[in-house]
């Protein structure tokens, strides 16, 4: 209980004190969840009287003051960030500080806003106790009542909650100052939009004098997990003028509202004192919390005065066991895998003021896509986040809201430092307090990148001790002792297979990983392959759900902005690197996601090698079977639909089974390829998905086509004529002019209609992505992209049907030998070969472009789709005949970059309205995109600029034909490569295409 101390005056030296942080508040204390009408609540959102100013020099005398008049203020809403309505400037920044770093000082700008509004009081709160709750205030606040100081908080991202029931008679004033930095902001440097103000609910909630001021259940599974353990710990409060006696009666309730358990039991609470009150309950044969099975139980705590309520919290419990066994994270006796995403708390239009729906939307999201667990990365999240949480079933990482980046992990790290001890750790208090009684937290993180050391130490032990039933992580403290899970950040491929392999003695689950930056998420299965293959690898978190774009308008078009896009040139940012989401700003997702949907899926497909339909079936559900869930087949071909058939399910949790399916090899079409395609599909409908929903599906080649070439039946047919410019190729149907100067196709005519709109080029280059700045790509492979603009034409030769161009790269470093050829009626073949003279840097790519008439609006293809893929993503992309539109495959990224690729084809066609095909197969398999906008357009120089919100379409069809192209990468954005399998090596490649016009 706290005393009765008078407390300190203000003074603005507490901003830039690291050892205050918060005077004047509650102890934090567990969520309660009930709807606020439900607890004598009054909001205090919407309109409060708001002024601001860049210097508290600039801001008015006591302007705290009862009474002040603020008649010429503005007014804002509560809540909602500063910068987004007006006030001061969004700024962006990654992993630095946006002022000077010199702890634990800041600008002498400071920017400040204050907020002032009236509330009446109900007559009925008389005699009650009175607290105003503020959900969340960035980053320093001083609060006053009536003129009267009643405290200051640091902590942006929980409760700041005080006892105001002294002043609570009539009306009250309410005056809160906040300022934008202060020496909190040190331990708050996390990679979002640095963005102030109240970001949460504002109100105010009446108690009885006598009432629970906090209570902890922990529910966890018994008796081979099989019968729940409640351990309930109550916390009352008596702040009336006598001893409180009285009944506590606690009911736990099913699903369905049965009442479980009903228990009475006298207190007996001294005047100004509070009371600990202990219970326990074994409730045999419980239904377990999982995020499979996320079956919660009604648990009431209701204080009664003979038949008066005084006070009563309804929450929802879910019984659950958290613990390591050996080197693994174990759910309910259960090896868990998690499979997981690192959300921030972002809205396109309000910043960091969120929305329930946003929250419900992006759990249905996460389910959909076979997503199970989320880190709340940085932060504490809105208190509805959790009771979601619980709700949907996702397993979550609670993160304390502790940052400094900016500091480094050396000498200068905050984690080392003593002054910035008891910061540290009551930032780690308030996180446990008031979500500790969720069952979808099962691990707690002390915090991100602010280095390791004794802070961090005395952090894990204080919540050790009071948490016995959860594991704590900390990814700076790598594989020191204080993280129960080794948790690197974006660890390579090589890195978490040599842990599992030589050490593996803690679960590894990364906290980072696979950072979907633009066109990105590479080799996720590469991951997954050996997550799958070690015990000790469970999984790890994407980075991150969703892109950070701001809605913004520029010449009255909205757009998404990030850093940079907001005020003088001279405001700190960092760019686009908050553009790193699975989905757009407006939830949508990107093409990356089904890749992560196939590499999540909790049912994993294999083919017995060599068998005749085999098929190994893993349910990875640990409480699920797959009775519920059908398993649809086809084998399909180029040509259509050759067998199919249904399966009914039953398969057990957490367990294989092999299944064989009856369909016959002995007459398919030895021409062909043939696939079978399997998806596991819902019986019924989910809280999640409709009937019919796929979680998983797998593709399967189970026989090879012969491939064949076409025949050059016009081999010794006298097709060409040469000119002076021009030489010419043509038989009745097509004319493909070469020209003499450059060697390339120039022009490509049937019934006198031009295709071509430039002369088809070799392609070496692509619009590089922003993983690709992350490596210096476009320095270090410049090379191609110069070599791409000087080509010269050494020879040509020509005769009969066939003409040869030899063009020289740069300084002779490389040939590319360019064969054309009529090969058949309206069939031009182009052979291209890339002969390496010296040694090369990588190629981004070798392939052919051309520009073609915007007529083809139609795409048709044979290969992989229907979304966008690349070699190193094209997991999830099954082989397939497709149908679009060319204006359908441009993938909007946000920064201008290579996109909309389709690997592994067989032939695509471009059609026009009135028909006119343009065909091209190969004698390889090979990628394309057609697009509506050029390379060239796509094109960036700098990471920064080049903005999808500027492009315009060109007039054509902009069409790129690969041979090879190298994979996106996916590891990181700012260093590394993809993997070496996913290069493409300058070496002599060939390969040919058929043309063929109809
Ligand atoms: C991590 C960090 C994230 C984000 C990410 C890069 O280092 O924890 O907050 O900055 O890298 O996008
Ligand atoms: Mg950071």
């Amino acid at each position: 209980m706290k005393k009765n101390q008078p407390l300190p005056k203000p003074t603005y030296d507490w901003i830039t004190d690291p050892s205050v942080f918060n005077i004047g508040l509650e102890n934090p204390a567990s969520f309660r969840h009930q709807k606020p009408s439900e607890y004598n609540s009054i909001s205090l959102d919407g309109n409060w009287n708001f002024f601001w100013t860049v210097n508290k020099k600039k801001q008015p005398e006591n302007f705290e003051k009862l009474g002040f008049d603020t008649s010429g203020w503005d007014t804002i809403q509560v809540p909602a960030n500063w910068e987004l309505n007006g006030y001061g400037i969004p700024i962006y920044v990654n992993d630095r500080y946006p002022f000077e770093k010199n702890p634990p000082l800041i600008p002498e700008d400071n920017p400040t806003g204050i907020y002032k509004r009236k509330v009446t009081i109900p007559k009925n709160w008389e005699n009650k106790q009175v607290y105003l709750v503020v959900g969340a205030i960035k980053s320093a606040a001083y609060f006053w009542i009536n003129g009267e100081f009643i405290g200051y908080n640091q902590d942006s991202k929980t409760e700041v909650v005080f006892d105001v029931t002294k002043y609570a008679k009539t009306e009250i004033e309410i005056t809160i100052q906040a300022f934008r930095w202060c020496d909190g902001s040190y331990l708050e440097c996390q990679d979002f939009w640095r963005l102030s103000g109240i970001e949460r609910e504002v109100y105010l909630v009446a108690r009885n004098r006598v009432h629970i001021v906090d209570h902890h259940s922990i529910a966890t599974l018994e008796n081979d997990y099989k019968d729940g353990k409640l351990s309930l710990n109550i916390k009352i409060r008596n702040t009336s003028s006598k001893a409180a006696q009285g009944e506590i009666l606690i009911k736990i309730t099913d699903a369905s509202g049965n009442i479980l358990v009903t228990s009475k039991g006298p207190f007996n609470c001294a005047t100004n004192a509070e009371l600990d009150v202990h219970f326990e309950q074994l409730l045999p044969q419980i239904k377990p919390w999982s995020g499979e099975h996320p079956n919660l139980y009604g648990l009431s705590i209701e204080l009664i005065d003979s038949t008066v309520s005084l006070d009563k919290i309804e929450n929802k419990i879910g019984f659950r066991t958290i613990e390591i066994q050996k080197n693994q994270l174990c759910i309910n006796g259960k090896p868990l895998t998690l499979k997981g995403v690192n959300r921030h708390e972002h809205a396109e239009r309000n910043g960091h003021v969120i929305t329930t729906e946003s929250m419900v939307e992006d759990i249905l999201l996460m389910k959909k896509f076979n997503i199970n667990a989320v880190r709340n990365s940085h932060y504490p999240n809105h208190p509805e986040w959790y009771r979601l949480c619980d709700e949907y079933g996702l397993y979550m990482v609670d993160e304390a809201n502790i940052e400094s980046h900016g500091m480094g992990y050396e000498e200068e790290s905050l984690a080392k430092d003593k002054d910035w001890q008891e910061a540290h750790l009551d930032r780690i208090k308030r996180m446990y307090h008031r979500s500790k009684n969720h069952c979808s937290i099962i691990i707690w993180s002390l915090g991100n990148e602010a280095g390791n050391g004794i802070n961090f130490e005395v952090a894990y032990d204080w919540l050790k001790k009071q948490d016995t039933s959860r594991p704590i992580q900390y990814e700076q403290s790598m594989e020191e002792a204080n993280t129960d899970i080794v948790c690197p950040m974006y660890p390579t491929p090589e890195h978490v297979e040599d842990y599992a392999k030589n050490r593996g003695d803690r679960p590894f689950i990364m906290c980072e990983y696979s950072h979907a930056m633009g066109n990105s998420n590479g080799n996720l299965k590469e991951y997954w392959d050996l997550i799958n293959k070690y015990d000790c690898l469970q999984g790890g978190f994407i980075w991150d759900w969703m892109d950070q774009g701001l809605v913004t308008q520029k010449d009255r078009k909205e757009f998404w902005a990030f850093g940079g896009d907001f005020g003088s040139a001279d405001i700190p940012s960092d760019g686009n690197f908050c553009i790193n989401g699975l989905l757009w700003p407006d939830r949508t997702p990107k093409p990356a996601l089904e890749e992560v949907k196939k590499l999540y899926a909790p049912v994993k497909l294999s083919l017995e090698e060599g068998s005749k339909g085999n098929l190994k079936i893993k349910n990875e559900w640990l409480f699920t079977s797959l009775q519920g869930y059908h398993l649809e087949w086809t084998i399909s071909t180029e040509i259509g639909l050759n067998q199919q058939g249904k399966l009914q399910l039953n398969t057990k949790p957490d367990s294989e089974e092999i299944l064989v399916l009856p369909y016959s090899l002995s007459d398919l079409d030895k021409q062909l390829d043939h696939f079978l395609n399997i998806s596991i599909v819902s019986d019924k409908a989910e809280e999640w998905a409709e009937k019919g929903h796929a979680i998983a599906g797998e593709q399967f080649k189970i026989a090879h086509g012969e491939i064949n070439v076409k025949i050059d039946k016009y081999k010794s047919k006298n097709c060409i004529s040469k000119s002076k410019s021009y030489w010419v190729l043509t038989d009745d149907e097509l004319m493909a002019q070469i020209d003499v100067k450059t060697g390339l196709l120039y022009s490509l005519v049937s019934k006198e209609k031009e295709f071509l709109l430039e002369p088809v080029v070799p392609n070496f280059w692509r619009p590089p992505i922003d993983n690709d700045f992350g490596w210096e790509m476009p320095k270090k492979l410049a090379f191609w992209k110069n070599a791409q603009q000087n080509v010269e034409l050494t020879s040509l030769e020509g005769n009969l049907n066939s003409v040869t161009a030899i063009l020289n790269l740069a300084e002779k470093d490389a040939e590319v030998h360019l064969t054309y050829r009529l090969v058949n009626k309206a069939t031009l073949s182009i052979s291209a070969e890339l002969k390496i003279v010296n040694p090369l840097p990588l190629l981004p790519r070798f392939g052919l472009y051309m520009k073609l008439d915007d007529a083809l609006t139609n795409l048709k293809w044979y290969g992989r789709g229907p979304f966008e893929n690349y070699p190193d993503r094209k997991y999830a992309a099954h082989i397939d005949n497709y149908e679009a539109k060319v204006s359908e495959q441009y993938v909007p990224y946000i920064s201008n970059q290579e996109n909309g690729a389709k690997q592994d084809c067989k032939w695509m066609e471009l059609i026009s309205e009135n028909r006119a095909k343009l065909k091209i197969s190969s004698d390889k398999s090979f990628a394309f995109s057609a697009l509506e906008y050029s390379p060239k357009q796509l094109n960036r120089t700098e990471r920064d600029r080049g903005r999808s919100y500027e492009l315009t379409k060109g007039r054509g069809i902009y069409l790129c034909i690969d041979h090879k192209h190298m994979g996106l990468g996916g590891i990181d954005s700012w260093l590394s490569e993809p993997l070496e399998k996913y290069r493409v090596e300058a070496k002599n490649y060939s390969f040919t295409i058929f043309i063929e016009i109809d």
